[in-house]
C-alpha cells in the first residue's frame, strides 16, 4: 500500500535573501525564450527538478547534447543564473520551466522522458513539514507514467532523515521500479558523475556524505 500522498503544491523560497533588486519584467521576458511548452514527439527529454542555480542543468545539458534538458526551478536568483550561463555559452538544448515540476507532470499525455534528475531535494527534516517532501511514493509513480521504457531516475540527497524517507518511498512503489545500485555499500555521487552543485559543496563542507539512488523504470 502506498503510505505517502504526493503533493501539489509548492513551499521554500522564490528570492534570495539578497538585497539586490531584479529587473523582474526583463526576467520573464527571457524566461519566455526558453519557456518549456510542451514535449515534441522527434525530441528525447530529461527532466531536471528543482535545480537551484542550474548546475545540473548545464552539466547534463553538456553531457547530451542530442537531448533536450528541462529545467524546473522556481527559485528566482537561481534561474537567474542559469539563463545568463545558457546565453553566454551559447547553450541550445535546455528549456526552463520558471514553477512547479508537477505542472510539467500535469501537462504530460505520454512517456517523453529518457532521465529524471532529482539533486539534493529539499529535506525538509521536522516532523510537522515532512508532507512537504517531494519524493514520496506517489511522486515517483507520477514520474514513473512519464518515463520511457527502461529510463533511469537519479536522486542525490545529504539527509538521512531523508534517505529513510526515499528507502520507505522506493519501498512501496518495488513494482515500479528497480533500484539499480542497492547492492553497493557506498551510493557517492562522485563514483558515478563529476559534478558539484551549491548543495553538493554543503553537504562535503558540512561533513556529510551525499547519497546516490538510481531507479530504472520497470
Ligand atoms: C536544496 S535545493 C537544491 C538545488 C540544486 N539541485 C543543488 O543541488 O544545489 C532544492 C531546490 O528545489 C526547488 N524545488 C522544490 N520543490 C520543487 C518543485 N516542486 N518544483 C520545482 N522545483 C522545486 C527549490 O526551489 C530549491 O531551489
Amino acid at each position: 500500500m502506498l503510505s505517502n500522498n504526493y503533493s501539489n503544491r509548492l513551499f521554500g523560497r522564490t528570492r534570495g535573501r539578497s538585497k539586490k533588486k531584479i529587473d523582474l519584467k526583463k526576467y520573464h521576458e527571457t524566461v519566455a525564450k526558453y519557456q518549456f511548452k510542451n514535449c515534441d514527439k522527434k525530441k528525447n527529454y530529461i527532466l531536471d527538478i528543482g535545480t537551484g542555480y542550474g548546475e545540473t542543468s548545464i552539466f547534463l545539458a553538456n553531457r547530451f547534447l542530442d537531448k533536450v534538458v528541462i529545467s524546473c526551478e522556481k527559485y528566482i536568483d537561481g534561474n537567474i543564473i542559469l539563463l545568463k550561463n545558457i546565453e553566454k555559452n551559447k547553450i541550445k538544448n535546455i528549456r526552463l520551466h520558471n514553477g512547479n515540476v508537477c505542472d510539467v507532470l500535469d501537462s504530460i499525455e505520454r512517456e517523453c522522458f529518457d532521465l529524471v534528475w532529482i539533486f539534493f531535494p529539499d529535506p525538509w527534516p521536522k516532523n510537522r513539514h515532512a508532507k512537504r517532501r517531494l519524493i514520496t511514493s506517489n511522486f515517483l509513480i507520477k514520474l514513473h507514467n512519464t518515463l520511457k521504457e527502461s529510463s533511469e531516475i537519479y536522486i542525490a540527497t545529504d539527509s538521512t532523515i531523508y534517505v529513510r524517507f526515499i528507502l520507505n518511498s522506493i519501498y512501496n512503489c518495488k513494482d515500479y521500479f528497480a533500484w539499480l545500485n542497492q547492492s553497493e555499500m557506498n551510493l557517492h555521487i562522485k563514483d558515478y558523475f563529476d559534478i558539484e552543485t551549491k548543495y553538493y559543496k554543503k553537504a562535503i563542507n558540512s561533513q556529510r556524505k551525499p547519497s546516490l539512488f538510481i531507479l530504472r523504470k520497470l
